[in-house]
């Protein structure tokens, strides 16, 4: 199944089931900015991509939407908090003001903490092995903290107006961006059991991709338009911000992230020879269309 094919289908259905797990009938002032950033319009990358490679195994794929859900949130959080004034002091996210132009700096602040604490009761609700269901939460708490999100978006303000060297970048994407992306494969590949090679595989292709993901963020924050992204472009270079592009040049920066991207997508074909019945077309179509010409 292609990548698009599944997000027609699937989309709909997990937003819906994402935003009832917060909404009920007398909403309050922090239900409504956790939503108000929830429903802005996210691409939903990850918990797809979870979803995705759950059914790409050919395993029941509803197991994985507490795990997605909670995905997401913790995603959303992270923006919500980027966007403050404290940090990357943008006014525009998924095409709509950002949480506390919307609101105030307090509520964007507690409706991130809210959405972070709300991930963690969600993923108890999974239908899946107790045993699972614990690595998983382990999982996602260890991603999203100070070794994970958190301690790289500590690590990318440090590096504002510094000249930082290539390893020292890719720590950060890894960490800030990457740690997030890696858990939709860390989880799918655990959900659908696959044995102890795949799961080394779908490691080795998470952090490529999660690294890629960044590098394609950085470029679009040169290359892209405001109206395609939802948010302001520029604004790595005002707050001074280490990226590949500052650091190597635009192309160079194109190299390394179609390097990422090739790499992850030879290693979604090694996968394939192992496990006859796993549907490589959804993770190969979604790298693809991660490209950029
Ligand atoms: C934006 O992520 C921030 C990064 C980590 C690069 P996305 O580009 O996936 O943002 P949404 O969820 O679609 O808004
Ligand atoms: C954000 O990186 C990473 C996280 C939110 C964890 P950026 O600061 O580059 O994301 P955008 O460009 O504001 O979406
Ligand atoms: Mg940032
Ligand atoms: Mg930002
Ligand atoms: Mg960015």
């Amino acid at each position: 199944m292609h990548f698009q094919t599944f997000t027609k289908e699937y989309k709909e259905p997990f937003e819906t089931y994402l935003i009832e797990l917060i909404t009920n009938e007398s909403q309050t002032v922090i239900e409504e900015a956790m939503c108000y950033s929830l429903e802005a319009g996210g691409k939903r990358l990850r918990p797809l991509l979870l979803i995705a490679l759950v059914k790409a195994f050919k395993k029941d794929e509803t197991q994985a939407y507490p795990f997605a859900a909670a995905l997401e949130m913790i995603h959303t959080y992270s923006l919500i908090h980027d966007d403050l004034p404290a940090m990357d002091d943008d006014d525009l996210r998924r095409g709509k003001p950002t949480n506390h132009i919307k609101y105030s700096e307090a509520t964007a602040i507690l409706a991130g903490d809210a959405l972070l604490t709300k991930a963690f009761e969600v993923m108890t609700d999974g239908t899946c092995s107790n045993e699972i269901k614990l690595l998983l939460i382990k999982e996602l708490a260890r991603s999203s903290g100070y070794e994970g999100m958190v301690g790289g978006q500590q690590a990318d303000m440090d590096g504002e107006h510094k000249q930082l060297s290539l390893i020292e970048i890719e720590s950060i994407h890894s960490r800030k961006t990457g740690m997030l992306i890696h858990f939709a494969f860390k989880a799918a590949g655990l959900l659908a059991k696959v044995d102890a090679e795949t799961l080394n595989d779908l490691n080795t292709i998470a952090k490529k991709i999660g690294i890629a993901y960044q590098i394609r963020d950085d470029i679009l924050d040169v290359s892209g338009s405001e109206e395609e992204l939802g948010k302001r472009v520029g604004a790595d270079a005002k707050q001074g911000k280490s990226t590949y592009p500052s650091l190597l040049g635009m192309e160079r920066a194109h190299k390394l992230f179609d390097d990422q991207l090739n790499e992850a997508l030879l290693l979604n074909r090694a996968i394939l020879e192992r496990e006859e019945n796993y549907d490589e077309e959804l993770l190969d179509s979604f790298i693809e269309s991660l490209k950029l010409n």
